[in-house]
């Protein structure tokens, strides 16, 4: 669709609300009120507290503190959000609704004076239901109470509400929505209307002239693997987004304790470079240093927040690595190179890829590291498992007062790409570390060391150091890493160091990057249920793979027996597509073998998957489609030879929704 063209719509319809000239809700376009051009940065306390006691008025006030104090404020924060569990189980009798007297002594309107006397706003929750959707009963929701509750939030000086959609009775989502976006604008108050609608009707095709902001999927859980699978869910509907009319993949993670560093550094950018709304969901009165530098990150801020508003897209995903650009207003182009694998990865992209015009040479500013150099065209990263690097690219500039940007890592020689830096006790591995010089100018002087773990040793096989590394070349060093028989099963860093120094300037330059060799555990013997056998590694697109029991829903455990068109199974593996699960068998097995299915009471129209066993790099079986009301298959895999076995469910092509697939009886045969 021509955006251009539907956005001039929207003003024209907007100018005749203004005018009083239309009042019938279905062709009111509301939102096209100034509000939210940029995505909308705040808190909201949720994702800390839920509905425990500490969600009161001491949190609240401490967390608009601490915007001021700490500079969050400045780095563009604004709204301090409140969530499901403000109000009392019933509306007074007035019919309104009453904050919770423990919570909130002096009421809402106080909270709302004291934040906008530190010159933020404030947002306030409900849901589009009768009841909102807090496990124990919720409070009362807005449906059908939509004017007086909107009357009652502007009263107190609300700037944002949040909408849920529990409890909505199965009246039509747009018709709530638009019911109190109706209410809201009646009230005269600007308010900032965040849809919380899960993406369940596709809110995308129909919510940019209802609220400034929708939900794409179901609630964030403070781990890798709930925040990777949403952030792909929303990563797809880029086109739908633009200034006031935003996609929400829910509100950060970052400092709840749930991921590391690197991790909740990766979700920041994903959240950036998608323009998603940067909401806080950590109680900032408890984080650490660490937490603050990434929220604080002024230079990620401004990649979320360009006015020009385009949510960045994925030009380039294989395997786990993905380039995402987003254009900037000046013309930039913002960058994430992102490494969802659990082994490091190098990414690469050019300017040209990213659609920057020619030149001979670029400027690229590293948002995390704050430092700025030029290249000749490459922008590349080696990344550490889960890591992400984060560019801004502008074509020329003064390039000649910046070093050449360097990409220096170690890779491990692996079996398949992404595959985990296996090493066994008493044999020799090699490692490779790369320096890869993409300026125009010269570095000098450069020398690489590997560290490996005390007791195992490394030897270099060939030269450690370079005088002259010219511009677009790179200088590899192989080392042989020698593991003692005796390692233990584990994951050890092997860490490697580069030296160098460029013409721009005179003090050396010095990085680092650390890389792992993993050891792995004993393979099965004899035949095996894989179920009881400790996998390599394992990822499952929604929820955790479960043991013995179907994959429920996002939650560990949540899943029931195993059933497939009434056959049940007590042993086997419960998945959901895309799925990647890997054993090591280290050459000692011969065959997989499994009854696999859809899950019967997860079974709908869209159910459908493939399965696939590998053996290393090589496909051993694959299923084709396998649909909701297919028989359950008997799989068998001939993994003769492999050192490691790879379960795989793909989506079948139509997306991942409905794809709850098992392993019944999943077996190995081995030695
Ligand atoms: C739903 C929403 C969450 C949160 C809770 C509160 O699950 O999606 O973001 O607001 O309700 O109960």
């Amino acid at each position: 669709m021509d955006q251009r063209r539907s956005k001039w719509r929207t003003v024209v319809v907007a100018a005749a609300v203004g005018a009083g000239v239309l009042s019938t809700p279905q062709t009111a376009a509301a939102i096209d009120d100034g509000l939210a051009l940029t995505p909308p940065m705040g808190f909201n306390n949720w994702n800390s507290t839920h509905c425990r006691a500490d969600f009161n008025e001491a949190m609240v006030k401490g967390i608009a503190d601490i915007f001021v104090d700490k500079g969050l404020k400045d780095a563009g924060y604004q709204y301090v959000n409140i969530d499901d569990c403000w109000a009392l189980p019933q509306r007074n009798e007035q019919g309104d609704l009453v904050p919770h007297p423990e919570r909130f002594p002096n009421g809402i309107k106080a909270v709302a004076d004291y934040v906008h006397g530190k010159g933020l706003k404030f947002g306030i929750y409900t849901s589009a239901g009768t009841k909102t959707c807090n496990k124990d009963g919720g409070f009362p929701g807005g449906l059908g109470h939509e004017e007086q509750d909107a009357k009652l939030f502007a009263s107190w000086g609300i700037d944002y509400l949040k909408y849920d959609n529990c409890n909505n009775q199965g009246v039509d989502a747009k018709q709530r929505y638009t019911k109190m976006r109706d209410a809201l604008k009646a009230t005269g108050r600007p308010i900032v209307f965040s849809l919380c609608e899960w993406g369940q009707n596709k809110p995308w095709e129909w919510a940019k002239d209802v609220g400034h902001l929708w939900r794409t999927t179901g609630d964030i859980g403070d781990n890798w693997n709930s925040m990777v699978s949403i952030a792909k869910r929303n990563m797809v509907l880029a086109d739908y987004a633009g200034p006031g009319h935003w996609n929400d993949p829910d509100m950060l993670e970052v400092g709840n304790g749930g991921m590391t560093d690197v991790e909740y550094k990766s979700h920041f950018g994903l959240w950036a470079i998608m323009a998603a709304p940067l909401l806080i969901g950590a109680d900032l009165r408890k984080v650490t240093p660490h937490t603050f530098e990434i929220l604080g990150n002024k230079d990620v801020i401004a990649v979320d927040q360009d006015k020009l508003g385009v949510q960045g897209k994925a030009i380039r995903s294989e395997g786990g690595q993905y380039v995402f650009v987003k254009p900037l207003s000046n013309g930039d182009k913002a960058v994430l190179l992102f490494n969802e694998n659990d082994s490091g990865a190098q990414i690469s992209t050019t300017a040209q890829e990213i659609g920057l015009p020619k030149s001979f040479a670029y400027t690229v500013r590293d948002l995390w590291a704050k430092t700025t150099a030029h290249s000749a065209g490459s922008i590349s990263a080696a990344l550490p498992p889960h890591g992400s690097a984060m560019f801004r690219v502008s074509a020329g500039g003064d390039w000649y007062s910046y070093p050449p940007a360097v990409t220096a890592g170690a890779d491990a020689a692996v079996l398949y790409p992404g595959a985990m830096p296996l090493v066994t006790p008493g044999k020799p591995v090699t490692y490779t570390t790369t320096v890869r010089n993409t300026g125009r100018t010269p570095i000098m002087n450069l020398s690489a060391k590997l560290f490996v773990p005390d007791g195992w040793s490394v030897q270099a096989k060939t030269s450690t150091t370079k005088l002259i590394l010219a511009g677009e070349k790179q200088f590899q060093t192989t080392w042989e890493v020698n593991v003692p028989t005796t390692a233990e099963p584990g994951r050890f860093p092997v860490n490697a160091a580069f030296a160098y120094t460029t013409p721009q300037s005179r003090t050396p330059v010095s990085t680092g990057y650390q890389t792992e060799a993993v050891v792995p555990g004993a393979a099965p013997t004899g035949v095996k249920f894989l179920s009881d056998h400790k996998w390599l590694r394992a990822v499952n697109g929604h929820g955790p793979v479960e043991l013995d029991t179907t994959n429920g829903e996002a939650k560990a455990g949540d899943g029931g027996p195993i059933s497939i068109r009434g056959q049940k199974f007590t042993k086997g593996l419960g998945t959901h597509a895309p799925a990647h699960i890997e054993y090591y068998a280290g050459g000692n097995c011969t065959k997989v073998t499994a009854v696999v299915g859809i899950q019967d009471n997860k079974v709908n129209p869209l159910s459908l998957v493939t399965y696939e066993v590998w053996g290393d790099n090589t496909k051993r079986y694959e299923s084709g489609p396998v649909t909701g009301t297919d028989p359950a298959k008997e799989l068998s895999a001939d993994v003769t030879g492999a050192t490691v076995v790879r379960l795989i469910v793909t989506d079948g092509g139509n997306g991942k929704s409905y794809d709850h697939a098992n392993w019944g009886d999943l077996k190995i045969t081995c030695a």
